[in-house]
């Protein structure tokens, strides 16, 4: 393994109770790397992150976190290990102000010396100084996303996971999301981003990883993969058998 690797993934299953979906997923992240993890709906995106911050049944295989084991761990012991997590969908208080959804952010941080600390938020993210008076809710899609991703780095993770930060927002507010993760990024975050959008995951990601039915099926730099390829990749089992029957009708 080399040295500046961050957070390894070894055999890791994982599902729901009795349902297992993560099945054997193994994959090195290196400090301060940028890592798009994409694949059709239902590949096991989400649930991958989740079960890195300890939100779904561990089954196996180990989650190594600078050089601890955090696999089925519980999620207060991940977040406090210095791992954060946008989740996918809307996830702030919509009828609390910014100011008071970053103090509810910063009700679960122990360290009275990050607690006290919570001005510095604003200096990361200047648009949400503005903000600060107004509902969350009342707040377009972008600025909510904006507010989530300044709740989970309120925690001073080293780690950021984030899914599907840019559904539903204009491709304005898609870019001033990425630009905002990519300059975490360059504070030495390392950030796993779960993204549909293929064409921006790939633009800004230092590397791709893409999943189907719980395993990697590529992981590779965004530039070693062409547009035709990812597509062929993003089929399902379903489509690749449709496909495979329609060809045979043809023939
Ligand atoms: N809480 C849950 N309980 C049981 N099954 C679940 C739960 N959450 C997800 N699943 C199932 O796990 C599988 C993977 O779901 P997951 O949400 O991880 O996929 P995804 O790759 O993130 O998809 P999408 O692109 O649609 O967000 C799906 O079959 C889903 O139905
Ligand atoms: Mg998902």
């Amino acid at each position: 393994m080399a040295d500046n690797i961050t957070l390894s993934l070894r055999d890791v299953r994982s599902g729901y109770a009795a349902l297992d979906i993560i099945n054997g997923v193994s994959l090195d992240i290196p400090q301060g790397e940028f890592v798009a993890l994409m694949g059709p709906n239902g590949a096991g995106k989400s649930t991958l992150l989740k079960t890195i911050f300890g939100m779904t049944t561990f089954k196996g295989g180990e989650i190594n976190w600078q050089g601890r084991q955090i696999g089925g761990l519980a999620t207060r012991a991940v977040l406090g290990s210095g791992i954060s997590y946008v989740p996918q969908g809307r996830c702030n208080f919509p009828l609390m102000t910014v100011q008071e959804n970053l103090e509810m952010a910063a009700y679960t941080i122990r360290d009275p010396q990050v607690k006290a600390d919570r001005d510095y938020i604003y200096e990361l993210f200047p648009s949400l100084l503005k903000r600060r008076a107004t509902l969350a809710g009342n707040m377009s899609g972008g600025e909510q996303q904006l507010l989530e991703v300044a709740m989970a780095v309120l925690q001073r993770p080293k780690m950021l996971l984030v899914d599907e930060p840019s559904v539903g927002l204009s491709p304005a507010a898609v870019g001033i999301v990425f630009d905002e993760l990519l300059r975490l990024r360059d504070t030495g975050l390392t950030i796993l981003l779960v993204e549909q959008n293929t064409r921006k995951a790939m633009e800004v990601a230092d590397r791709a990883v893409i999943l189907r039915l719980g395993e990697v099926i590529w992981d590779g730099k965004p530039a070693d993969i062409t547009h035709d390829e990812l597509g062929e990749l993003f089929l399902t089992g379903k489509m690749r058998a449709e496909l495979a029957h329609n060809e045979k009708l043809s023939q």
